[in-house]
């Protein structure tokens, strides 16, 4: 018997990259999967598609009430979805900050807001939200995805809070750069597509980018029973960016 044997699974984003790769992974670990994308056309079964919008409320709660029935309850909820943006604070106007953070941070929180009456009623309940490395590091050109995904981190640790008396666990990963689809779409706008990926890979002190598959054992980690000590916590998943100081290397 593995971890995840007769839990039931949500994975928001999960048509592509890291959501993909997690809803595979917690099905081969057991787990009843149902996948909750802009457009779930790619899943496959034993994945089960639903289409929804996290920035719509009404299509969020349709699709979750679809999934849980489909499932037969919901135990895990892995908050995934979320989408990326450039610049500093002058590149991008009003409109595209309500734009992203309504994705990446209210998104969560719908999500959250209609699996919560289903997970109280688990015995195995935990959330797992994608944070990023934006969110405890500087990095350039990214203030905006940095806010919302700072804003993320605190969200999980203010649900851990408001939800331990329920027994919902609320974690979140932070990864590094990983080689998703979306990382490939920002690889092909770079004027210097080799360069920009020889840079970002030598911002890792591993030296290369994450796999999705790296961090989906990450987020299967939180979201497993096993696991049931760990709330509140922020999981780095970045090759070392953030905790490490290396010395250059000599030439
Ligand atoms: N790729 C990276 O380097 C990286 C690093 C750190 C964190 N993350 C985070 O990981 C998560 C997934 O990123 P990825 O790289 O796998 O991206 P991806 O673009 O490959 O997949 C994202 C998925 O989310 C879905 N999605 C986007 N907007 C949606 C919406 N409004 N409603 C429902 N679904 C929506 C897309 O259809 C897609 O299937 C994001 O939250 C991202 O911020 C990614």
């Amino acid at each position: 018997m593995t971890d995840f044997e007769g839990l039931k699974a949500l994975v928001t984003g999960g048509a592509s990259g890291i959501g993909r790769a997690t809803a595979e992974l917690l099905a081969e670990r057991g787990a009843l999967v149902a996948v909750l994308d802009l457009d779930p056309s790619s899943v496959e079964k034993p994945l089960l598609g639903h289409r929804a919008d996290v920035t719509d409320d009404e299509s969020v709660r349709a699709a979750v009430a679809a999934a849980v029935a489909d499932l037969g309850g919901l135990d895990v909820v892995i908050n995934n979805a979320g989408i990326g943006a450039l610049g500093t604070v002058e590149d991008n106007d009003d409109a595209e900050w309500h734009r992203v953070m309504d994705v990446n941070v209210v998104g969560m929180v719908r999500v959250a807001r209609a699996a919560l009456p289903h997970l109280r009623v688990s015995s195995h309940a935990a959330i797992v939200n994608t944070c990023s490395i934006a969110a405890t590091a500087g990095l350039p050109q990214r203030a905006l995805y940095s806010a919302t995904k700072g804003a993320v981190y605190s969200l999980t640790l203010a649900m851990a809070a408001d939800h331990i008396g329920e027994g919902i666990r609320v974690n979140c990963v932070n990864p590094g750069t990983v080689d998703t689809p979306w990382v490939g779409r920002l690889l092909d706008s770079a004027p210097d597509p080799a360069a920009e990926r020889a840079a970002l890979q030598a911002r890792q002190p591993t030296g290369r980018l994450v796999s999705a598959a790296e961090v989906a054992g990450a987020i299967a980690y939180l979201a497993s029973p096993l696991s049931g000590a760990t709330t509140g916590t922020a999981l780095a998943v970045d090759g070392g960016m953030q905790g490490l100081r290396l010395r250059p290397v000599s030439q």
